[in-house]
């Protein structure tokens, strides 16, 4: 069925309800009882329609009118009024309950003549009866409100931690034989049972896993029985109750402080937040000033050292009440086996440690990224990683440190719940590094020192050429013979090309 026809359908049902269902006439009179909840709206149902039938709703409409009256809590003959609709449409509310009851405005025509009470107050309990005019038959329903109410104690907004009372009372006057509570949907046990010979249900230290629905069931010794359900919000911290933040030492950490609702959800509009902490003997504090419309309250280290580690405590001011989060900054560093620089093919131990272990913690090592250029090194190297260069434990061991080794290394803490931190360790080399210089920075070096040389050779032979010139003429072009064979392949085409210069 589409909802059109389904709309329309309830529509009409609704309309005709008085007309048709025969239950309606027997309701006149037995008396009905409505429970409600204090703060809740209640219902005091009423359909009715003129005991003649064949008449049209057009009658109905026509000299109809309804006056809702309340019976005395003392005196139960003494009745007051609550509300009154003439059949002209003019509506009556007496004073005490005025803005608070209502029917509809299509009472008169549909016969609907219930009675809304929005939100009911615990003193509304009582009998209520209506009366239904046509024009010369009185007709009338009689209806029992009881009220049943749930008390915090504190009232809201209910903060963790803060001991709570909850209570469950009812307007019924027979004796409350016991009191059960669920907490969504479950029983709760106090003592070992479920129930209790009180409506009162404490809870010492609430946490925020105690929101949620709390349902109450009182039972009384006429069998009677009346519950009601509580949607409890407690303002508290998101996260775990004492966490630990991980910090690798040298970067920033963020310390955090979130409440898990925003507290001008709760009608708090002023909210303060300090951080504090107890170190060497004094105390330590930071100031945190947020807008209502924000509930995270985070204390921003921008570069954390090993004095940083500790407790810090966050505590935040809703109203008068004070909420606080305890935390420990935990702070992860590399120990290097040896100080100062590290030469190739020393043995190198890197020791990852934890200035807060909490006992669940374990380590792992691992290459982030090579500092040479090469890319077949690299790939190599990566190649390798899984195997042999993803250590677990917190030390690192290199029995011999080389060209290869050179890069970041990565320490990385994991709990239970996941990796937890991690700090970077750059490992750099120094000593026995000429063995291997860049190759085209040696070549350039060669070449220079070669031309030297032969420039310097050069002016040798020209000299002793001069000298002997005269005495032995010929031997000039075999001396020229002789260095261009010492001389290497490659520089021979420079030698000539010098050579023709300095003849020149
Ligand atoms: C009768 O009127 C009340 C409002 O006074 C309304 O909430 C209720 O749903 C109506 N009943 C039917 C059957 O339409
Ligand atoms: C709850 O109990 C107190 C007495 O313990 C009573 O005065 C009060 O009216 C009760 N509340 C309701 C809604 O009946
Ligand atoms: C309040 O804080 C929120 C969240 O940080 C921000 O978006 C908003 O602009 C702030 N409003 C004012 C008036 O500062």
């Amino acid at each position: 069925m589409r909802p059109m026809p389904l709309l329309l359908f309830l529509t009409l049902l609704a309309v005709n309800a008085g007309s048709i269902l025969p239950g309606a006439a027997e309701v006149e009179n037995r008396g009905q009882k409505v429970w409600a909840r204090e703060g809740s709206s209640a219902l005091l149902p009423c359909y009715l329609s003129p005991r003649k039938h064949g008449k049209g709703r057009k009658q109905l409409s026509e000299r109809t009118s309804v006056l809702w009256k309340r019976h005395g809590a003392s005196a139960p003959q003494d009745l007051h009024v609550v509300l009154e609709v003439e059949y002209s449409g003019l509506r009556k509310t007496a004073l005490p309950m005025r803005p608070r009851v209502s029917v509809l405005d299509s009472a008169l025509r549909n016969g609907n003549f219930s009675l809304c009470i929005n939100p009911v107050r615990s003193d509304d309990a009582g009998l209520y009866e209506a009366q239904v005019f046509y024009n010369k038959e009185i007709r009338s329903c009689r209806v029992e409100l009881g009220v049943v109410t749930v008390k915090l104690s504190p009232a809201r907004p209910v903060v963790e931690n803060e001991p709570l009372l909850l209570s469950c009372n009812s307007s019924h006057h027979a004796r409350l034989m016991e009191t059960c509570w669920f907490h969504n949907g479950h029983p709760v046990l106090t003592s070992g049972a479920s129930c209790s010979m009180h409506g009162a249900f404490y809870i010492h230290r609430p946490t925020v896993s105690d929101s949620g629905s709390w349902h109450c069931q009182l039972r009384y010794a006429d069998n009677e029985i009346v519950s009601a359900t509580h949607n409890l919000q407690i303002l508290g911290f998101d996260g775990p109750t004492n966490p630990v933040v991980y910090a690798a030492a040298g970067s920033a950490a963020d310390l955090p402080c979130t409440l898990n609702h925003l507290p001008s959800a709760f009608g708090i509009h002023v909210v303060k937040a300090h951080w504090s902490r107890f170190a060497g003997g004094h105390l330590q504090n930071w100031s945190i000033l947020q807008n209502q419309s924000n509930r995270s309250f985070p204390l921003h280290l921008p570069v954390v050292g090993l004095g940083d580690a500790g407790r810090y405590s966050c505590a935040v001011t809703v109203d008068n009440k004070m909420l606080r989060r305890d935390m420990t900054l935990a702070v992860i560093t590399v120990t290097p086996g040896i100080q100062g620089p590290v030469s190739e093919g020393s043995h190198l131990l890197l020791t990852c440690s934890l200035t807060h272990p909490q006992g669940h913690e374990h380590f792992q090592w691992k290459r982030l990224s090579s500092a040479s250029a090469d890319k077949k090194l690299t790939v190599a190297t990566s190649h390798n990683l899984k195997d042999s260069r993803v250590q677990t434990g917190p030390t690192l061991e290199i029995p011999q440190v080389s060209q290869k080794d050179v890069g970041i290394w990565e320490c990385s803490v994991y709990g239970p719940e996941g990796r937890l931190g991690a700090v970077e360790y750059g490992l750099q080399i120094t000593g026995a590094h000429v063995s291997s210089p860049p190759t085209i920075f040696s070549g350039q070096v060669t070449f220079g020192l070669m031309l030297t040389l032969i420039f310097l050779l050069m002016v040798c032979v020209l000299a002793l050429g001069m000298q002997k010139r005269a005495r032995l003429p010929a031997s000039f072009p075999a001396l020229e013979r002789i260095v261009a064979v010492t001389l290497p392949k490659e520089m021979e085409e420079n030698q000539k090309e010098t050579n023709q210069q300095t003849e020149c």
